[in-house]
């Protein structure tokens, strides 16, 4: 995700890439006096729906922030949970997602997961390298210090192997060693649930993001939501085409 978004769509086209936070779900579960597992279980329904109509709306990369580098710090139950989410999600709905010609690919710390987990994610980015449609994202173990951190060791060991001179890294060279600098930074990062942070998500490839706050729960995401956000999106983006008359093709800073 190395590609600075320029921004300046025409009205009509959707945000080349859209990233998620997925918020809410025990408060969602709470509500109803369900348990915690509940609220995301109904998550992943949302999530299914969601990059249904992701692809149906023509956006190219949606990117989720599945289980955060800070969620091991929750109970080891919810943590087992959320895992076995992860492994039933990949396994039911792998096929799917193939055979809807969407691509996934992972990013986050591998090293700290099961290893059938690993193994699993390896398996989905293998089977659908190749399809050209929707690119699912999914940020698995992920923290965006910690990506940060490793683009950083990756640099310091290639000049202390004498490969590099430390006066060549640049913003572009160190966002090159993040954990997908092919993709698109996103345009928009939609966050449920009312709170307004970005949590260690995608901080770097988020500098020239739009950022929306839903005020609703997670498991109660749907196309028109994600319809809305984009529609805000837009609205923010039809008062830069005002200024952008002076200096078309660019975002403020
Ligand atoms: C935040 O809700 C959500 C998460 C920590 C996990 C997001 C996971 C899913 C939507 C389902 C899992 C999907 C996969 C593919 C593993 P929260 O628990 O922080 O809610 P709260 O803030 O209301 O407590």
């Amino acid at each position: 995700m190395s590609t600075p978004a320029t921004g300046g769509d025409p009205p009509g086209f959707a945000p080349r890439h859209v990233a998620l936070i997925m918020d809410g779900n025990g408060r969602w579960a709470a509500q109803r006096g369900l348990p915690r597992g509940e609220g995301h279980r109904r998550g992943v329904e949302a999530l299914r729906r969601t990059v249904r109509a992701a692809g149906a709306l023509g956006i190219e990369v949606l990117t989720i922030f599945s289980f955060s580098a800070e969620n091991w710090s929750r109970p080891a139950a919810e943590v087992f949970d959320l895992m076995g989410l992860l492994r039933r999600f990949i396994r039911k709905d792998l096929l799917d997602l193939h055979q809807s010609n969407v691509k996934v690919r992972v990013i986050g710390e591998r090293r700290d997961l099961d290893r059938d987990i690993e193994r699993l994610l390896a398996e989905a980015e293998d089977l659908t390298r190749a399809n050209t449609g929707l690119v699912l994202v999914v940020a698995f173990n992920y923290g965006s210090r910690q990506e940060i951190a490793r683009a950083a060791q990756k640099l310091a060991a290639e000049v202390a192997a004498g490969r590099l001179a430390p006066e060549a890294i640049t913003a572009e060279l160190l966002a090159s060693r993040l954990d997908a600098p092919d993709l698109p930074e996103p345009d928009l990062i939609i966050r449920t649930s009312g709170e307004q942070r970005l949590s260690n998500f995608l901080l770097w490839q988020a500098a020239y993001s739009e950022l929306v706050f839903l005020p609703i729960y997670w498991p109660d995401f749907d196309r028109a939501a994600l319809e809305g956000a984009i529609a805000e999106y837009r609205r923010r983006e039809r008062r830069f085409g005002g200024l952008a008359a002076a200096g078309a093709g660019t975002r403020p800073s």
